[in-house]
């Protein structure tokens, strides 16, 4: 059966542990023998919404594995501009290469390009839905930061109602043994009731609060977000919660030594520069290990032998 990654909610606690051994052979493996894992395989990367670090990661980690990658990062240059539609556009593609990436602002869309797609489909983000390879790399960022995920105490905090990231998280995170969650966020944009029932049943515990600063003394992660103007059906609502949070040198003054501070990237004004000197600030590694974890899964997706 062809591989997809579309969902956190697809992967067991067993696949998760897979990705992150995973990640580790990807580091003990030299770049020689890496560029021979995937030599002769393209990857299209389709990219409906703006990307940074998923995009050019995912290219990077083709390259060192010795494949080549097609593809765009601005839908308007395409057939979607003249009314093509998704499943065409993947019918096309999958004449081209033997793996889509794709990320598209609708919710749904992932899965829908997996079903009708002959080669292995990766979510790299459907609106405000899952981003599963973010969540891979973050576990794999919390492995190597603290040796371990069980038992690991995290703060979600910011757009909890419209970010993808902290979605996919959750599911993963509430898969492990013992993590304990603190949700904090504006009353508006709190962690939808759909996202927390889906990991019903997990023994999970979870603090729902608006206050940061007490995040930072009880927890061994804080996980920042920025808030997603682009998912708000009113830019005025928007603009009551833009800078609910902001996290700098002050507020990290009664931080455990430990503490970590990750962030998906971009920032806004959610993290002040300030912090990035801080022994707290994760968020640059966690970027890197992005490519790594994304070596991993393209190799693990297009059947190379690591
Ligand atoms: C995130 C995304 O696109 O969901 N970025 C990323 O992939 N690293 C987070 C965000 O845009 O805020």
């Amino acid at each position: 059966m062809k591989r997809d990654l579309i969902s956190i909610e697809d992967l067991s606690e067993k696949h998760l542990r897979d990705y992150l051994e995973l990640g580790k052979r990807v580091e003990g493996t030299s770049p020689e023998v890496c560029r021979k894992v995937l030599a002769g395989r393209i990857l299209g990367v389709l990219f409906y919404e703006p990307s940074t670090r998923t995009r050019l990661s995912f290219e990077a980690a083709m390259l060192r594995m010795g494949g080549q990658v097609i593809g765009f990062s601005e839908a308007l240059n395409t057939s979607v501009a003249k009314g093509e539609s998704l499943a065409d556009t993947i019918h096309t593609v999958e004449q081209y290469c033997d793996a889509i990436v794709i990320r598209h602002p609708r919710e749904g869309a992932a899965r829908l390009a997996a079903e009708v797609s002959r080669v292995p489909v990766i979510n790299a983000g459907d609106g405000a839905n899952q981003h599963p390879t973010q969540t891979l790399l973050d576990l794999y960022t919390l492995q190597n930061l603290f040796g371990r995920v069980d038992g690991l105490r995290i703060a979600l905090v910011g757009d909890l109602k419209y970010s993808r990231t902290v979605h996919s998280l959750f599911h993963a995170l509430a898969r492990f043994k013992d993590v304990r969650f603190r949700f904090v966020s504006p009353e508006t944009l709190k962690m939808p009731e759909y996202v927390i029932e889906a990991s019903e049943g997990a023994t999970t515990e979870v603090i729902e609060t608006t206050s940061l600063e007490e995040a930072i003394s009880d927890s061994d992660v804080v996980y920042m977000t920025r808030i997603q103007r682009e998912r708000f059906p009113d830019p005025v609502e928007y603009e009551k919660v833009k800078d609910a949070y902001r996290l700098d040198r002050a507020a990290l003054q009664n931080a455990p030594a430990h503490l970590k501070v990750l962030h998906p990237l971009p920032r806004v004004n959610e993290i002040a520069t300030e912090v990035d000197s801080t022994p707290h600030a994760a968020y640059f590694p966690q970027a890197g290990y992005g490519m790594t974890m994304r070596q991993g899964i393209l190799a693990h997706l297009l059947g190379g032998k690591l």
